[in-house]
Formats: C-alpha cells, structure tokens, sequence
C-alpha cells in the first residue's frame, strides 16, 4: 500500500516544475528567422530527466515561443522529419539526448545549412526531391513475373542495410561538396542518392545494363560521384548507422575504375567508336 502511494505521488508530480525528479534549467540559443534573415534567441527553459531536443523545442513552444516552427512527426527516429543542427552537429532533434550535454552549458539549435530556410528550424529540402527523381528505379527482368525473383541472401542483407535509410538528410547536409558550395547542388547527388544507386548496381536482378542503362558510369558522370573525396563525414551523421562510404561509395568508386581501365572495356568502347 505505501509503495502504491509512492508510485502516485511520483506520477502526480507536474512534469517540468521545479522539484520534479532530475528537473534543471537549461540555456538554449534557437535561430529564429525566415528566408529574409534571423538570429539566435536565447531562452532558458525547463529539463527534465530522460526527455530528448524535441521535448525541449515543444516547451518552448507550450510556454514561450508559441510560433517557433520545428518539423517533426514520429518522435521515434524513423520518420527523418526533425533534422536540424546541435551545437553546429547536424542531429535529429527526437533522438538527441538532453543528458548527453553538461548542464551548464548553452545548447544552440539552428537549421540545416545546406538547405533554404523556410522558417526558423524548418528548411526546404526539395533539392533531395530533385535528386530522387534523377536516379532511375529498378529495372525488372524481363524473363522473370513478379514473384519469380530469387535472390541469394547476401546480396538481400547488402541492399537491406541502405533501405534502412529514413531520409533525414543529414548526411546531405553535412556533405562539404554541397554544404558550402551551392554551385555544386546541380552536378552532385549527394551521398543519400549514390548509395541509393550503388544499391541499384549491386542488386542482381536490376536489370539496367540490358536496357541500355550503365549504372556506373552516370554515377561518374551525371550524379558526382567524382567530387566525393570519401571523408566518411555522411557516414559519422547517419542516424540508421548505415556505412554509407565503406559500403556503398567506395565499393562504387572501385567499380568504376575497375570498369575504366578494364582493357576488354577500353577495347570494346575504341571499337565501338570506330564504326560509329
Ligand atoms: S564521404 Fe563523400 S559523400 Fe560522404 S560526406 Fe565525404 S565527400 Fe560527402
Ligand atoms: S543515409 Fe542516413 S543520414 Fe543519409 S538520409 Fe539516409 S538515414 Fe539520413
Ligand atoms: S520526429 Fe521523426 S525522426 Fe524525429
């Protein structure tokens, strides 16, 4: 019977006053602004033991910025909406543990930088649209109906770990080639769209090269691949943990120039150029 008032007490207990289990005040610095322009604000609010980033932006909009805009959906880390930058570290705000950051110190939340701002932690991520429709999608065999397909089961496990992808793009916005050049946006995927097309060019039942479709060499050519100098800073911010440079760009990289200088490769290709 005492354990059970206890336990009650405990749940009476208003979450985020002071004297609440683990209750402390935090300093927080959020951007607020739009496209036009903005800055930090600086707000202390209320922590409380186990609550993560997204708690505390949803405080601050209960209880002092009731127009601070934040995007976010599952709170669980899987729906990839609540990206932005911790202390500059590109993060999702739902999976950011308050209790990874001392006490004491001022947490500063800003949008993605590689990305227009809508308004304040809200950026427009519709380059990755772009970039999604330029990657064609798998192409069926032609001898094989659907349900026919056999697949070895490590070539299945290969292609599992990048569908793992939940599409927060922070791995674009951390990428160097598109995060301070904006000039490069055009000719470079970004490492979400090359290990979306090094998963296609492994898979094998894609059946791309029959149709015509070299996999590899538009990954070169159209997607950037080239620009990628693997400092694995894609693969450090990716939140399914999925090895985004050792196992798909460079595996992609080596078959590239593997094709490229394969001697078969260069002779076909000079044979092919002379009777056209
Ligand atoms: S490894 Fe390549 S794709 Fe990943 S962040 Fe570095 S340059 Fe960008
Ligand atoms: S590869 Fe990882 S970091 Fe990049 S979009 Fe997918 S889940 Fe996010
Ligand atoms: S709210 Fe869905 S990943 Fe954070």
């Amino acid at each position: 019977m005492s354990g059970q008032q206890t336990e009650q007490t405990k749940q009476a207990r208003p979450a985020g006053q002071p004297g609440s289990s683990g209750g402390y005040p935090a300093h927080f610095r959020v951007w607020r602004g739009d496209a036009d322009g903005g800055g930090l604000e600086d707000f202390t609010v209320e922590v409380n033991e186990g609550e993560v980033v997204l708690d505390i932006i949803h405080r601050l909009q209960a209880t002092q910025a009731p127009d601070l805009a934040v995007r976010w959906n599952c709170k669980a880390g899987k729906c990839g909406s609540c990206s932005a930058e911790i202390n500059g570290q590109p993060r999702l705000l739902c999976m950011t543990r308050m209790s990874v950051f001392d006490r004491t110190e001022t947490i500063t939340v800003t949008p993605m930088r590689a990305f227009p701002v809508v308004r304040d932690l809200v950026t427009d991520v519709s380059f990755n649209y772009t970039k999604a429709r330029e990657v064609p999608s798998f192409v069926p065999p032609a001898e094989l109906a659907p349900g026919e397909y056999r697949m070895q089961q490590e070539d299945v496990n290969r292609s599992q770990e990048f569908r793992k992808c939940i599409e927060c793009f922070l791995c674009q916005d951390t990428c160097h080639v598109v995060r301070d050049h904006e000039e490069n946006k055009a000719a470079f995927a970004g490492p979400r769209f090359l290990i979306r097309i090094a998963e296609l060019d492994m898979h094998p039942l894609d059946a791309a090269p029959q149709s015509g479709l070299d996999r590899q060499t538009t990954a070169q050519d159209e997607h950037g691949l080239g620009y990628c100098n693997i400092t694995k800073c894609c693969t450090e911010v990716c939140p399914e943990n999925i090895k985004i440079t050792d196992n798909a760009l460079i595996p992609l990289k080596e078959r590239v120039a593997d094709r490229k200088y394969d001697p078969l490769v260069w002779l076909g290709n000079k044979i092919r150029r002379r009777t056209e």
